[in-house]
């Protein structure tokens, strides 16, 4: 691994990033770029955004505003990936957001903010992205699912729905584009350490429980998580290493659950 050295396992790659700025999105451009790669990320976040983008160094990062939600930005990001690094044959459809209420209290406005970001986001990313890496002659799309997608969790009703929708997408996805050079995977994570999740956040998101501390978090984890933690961000980039690279060259349209044994049956002891 290492820019620069050619050994790099994403050597080569331009990778558009959604969300980028911070949490998994920004492990991934972490990631990514240590492997050769150059990246494009996009994220409502621009101060955060260019702070990384600078961090990582002209040559291997460029931040640019984006609304997932906004076909002009996707446009937009696409031509200043290929303005500004010859081309883009990568895409990690990262950005999303969550929303904590019971169905019955759920309002409409709020469900259709979900819906918005999360899957009209990732259907406009593949759907912009998608010709500008067939035009470089193939590459990958990874969707950032849930593992809330594949089994139901209280109280997500727009975010879990929104999940399953992209995991439906990716299938279509990976058959339409297969043709075309393109595979196509989704990543369902179970929880991971970010500001999505964390105590903070989570109260701003709508959790209408007393969050209380870090270590109540902790606890919950320990209890209902085979592995006994949290996930890191970092675990889940490197999934999205796999599944942008060569390392997955027969993997298409599929579903890939990284959650420390969550899903894997029921937590009783
Ligand atoms: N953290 C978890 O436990 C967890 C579990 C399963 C799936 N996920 C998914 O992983 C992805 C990354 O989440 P994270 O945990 O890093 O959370 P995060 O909140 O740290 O990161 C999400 C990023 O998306 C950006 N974003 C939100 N709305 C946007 C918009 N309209 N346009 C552009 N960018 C926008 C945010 O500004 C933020 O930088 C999300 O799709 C999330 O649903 C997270």
């Amino acid at each position: 691994m290492g820019s620069g050295s050619g050994t790099g396992r994403l050597d080569g790659r331009v990778v558009i990033i959604s969300g980028g700025a911070r949490g998994q999105g920004e492990q991934a451009a972490r990631l990514f770029t240590a492997e050769g790669a150059r990246v494009v990320l996009g994220d409502l976040l621009d101060d955060e955004g260019k702070r990384l983008a600078e961090e990582l160094g002209p040559e291997r990062a460029v931040y640019t505003h984006l609304d997932v939600r906004e076909e002009a930005d996707w446009e937009r990001m696409s031509e200043l990936a290929v303005e500004r690094f010859g081309k883009v044959d990568g895409l990690l459809n990262n950005a999303g957001i969550l929303r904590f209420s019971g169905l019955t209290d759920t309002s409409l406005a709020e469900y259709r903010q979900v819906v918005d970001v999360n899957q009209v986001g990732c259907f406009l990313g593949m759907k912009t992205v998608a010709p500008h890496i067939e035009a470089a002659g193939g590459g990958t799309i990874v969707n950032t699912a849930s593992y809330t997608a594949l089994a139901g969790m209280a109280f997500v009703a727009s975010y879990a729905a929104t999940k399953a929708a992209i995991v439906g997408m990716t299938r279509v996805a990976a058959m339409e584009l297969a043709g075309r050079g393109v595979r196509v995977n989704a990543m369902c994570p179970g929880a991971i350490d970010t500001p999505m999740t964390n105590p903070s956040q989570v109260a701003e998101n709508g959790l209408a429980v007393d969050q209380g501390s870090q270590a109540e978090l902790d606890a919950l984890y320990a209890k209902v998580v085979p592995q006994g933690r949290i996930g890191r961000p970092e675990e889940v980039a490197r999934l999205a290493l796999f599944l942008t690279s060569d390392d997955s060259s027969y993997v298409t349209g599929q579903p890939f659950v990284v959650d420390g044994g969550w899903l894997a049956g029921v937590s009783l002891f």
